[in-house]
């Protein structure tokens, strides 16, 4: 039998790395509208403006360090084990998996990987793509395209014994409904969030991820301990 735990982060967890969230401002994301920079049409009408903010946001990662919510999220799959354990993320950042986290799903992508866009081949990135390509694009999910992996999440979701999204407003389908998905499958739901969002969890933790992630996880793996004792 596994426990199964899904846990869902946003934009939220990396803020006290220093990414900006997403709706901070108006629809903007790093001072571009979102229209502009996240989507299939934005990156046909204007591929410099496109290639020149991804090429700047992947070498911002250099300057910015998981922290200490991603990392007790790492270890609570380290203690409990993959199996039990599994993160999905809307970030593109890689502080997860900077972090240690290897049962992962990245449903927007990865900003450290480029996607060529005839052949649909990912490679990682390695230098800066240049301006004027339109031949690789980056392997992000942008406004109106196909979330990753989204099958493999909704059968997770479908067992999970518990549900939990952390620094996520839950405005952005499909992940809005991983809450309701789970619940109908019996899990408990619960919310960290610096600012309780209006979605029906059974639990909420009103918080900064920092402050609230390493206890919540702490107590999950005493009760693991426990359980297992027994
Ligand atoms: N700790 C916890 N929660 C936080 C913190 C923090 N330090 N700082 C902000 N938050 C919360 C905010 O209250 C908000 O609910 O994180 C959430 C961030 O929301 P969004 O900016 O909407 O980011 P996210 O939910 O990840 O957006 C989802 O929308 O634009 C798309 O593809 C993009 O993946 C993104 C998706």
């Amino acid at each position: 039998m596994t426990l199964g735990i899904v846990i869902l982060t946003g934009a939220g967890i990396s803020a006290e790395s220093g990414l900006s969230t997403f709706r901070g401002a108006e629809g903007m994301w790093e001072g571009h509208r979102v229209a502009e920079v996240a989507t299939p049409e934005g990156f046909a009408a204007n591929p410099p403006v496109v290639q020149r903010f991804y090429n700047g946001l992947r070498r911002r990662l250099a300057d910015v360090e998981p922290s200490v919510a991603h990392s007790a999220l790492a270890r609570l799959e380290h203690e409990l084990g993959p199996h039990n354990v599994h993160l999905v993320t809307q970030n593109v950042d890689d502080l997860h998996q900077r972090a240690g986290s290897t049962a992962i799903t990245a449903m927007h992508g990865e900003l450290r990987q480029i996607r060529h866009t005839a052949t649909g081949e990912v490679r990682s990135w390695t230098q800066d793509v240049p301006e004027t390509d339109t031949t690789w694009r980056p392997n992000v999910v942008w406004f109106g395209e196909r979330t990753i992996g989204l099958a493999e999440i909704t059968e997770k979701l479908s067992s999970a014994g518990m549900f939990v999204a952390i620094g996520t407003s839950g405005t952005v389908y499909p992940a809005n409904q991983f809450a309701a998905i789970a619940k109908a499958a019996g899990a408990i739901t619960v919310e960290i969030n610096i600012e309780p969002t209006d979605a029906p969890f059974d639990r909420r933790i009103v918080g900064s991820a920092v402050q609230c992630v390493p206890p919540f996880v702490e107590r999950l793996v005493q009760c693991y301990r426990r359980v297992r004792r027994h």
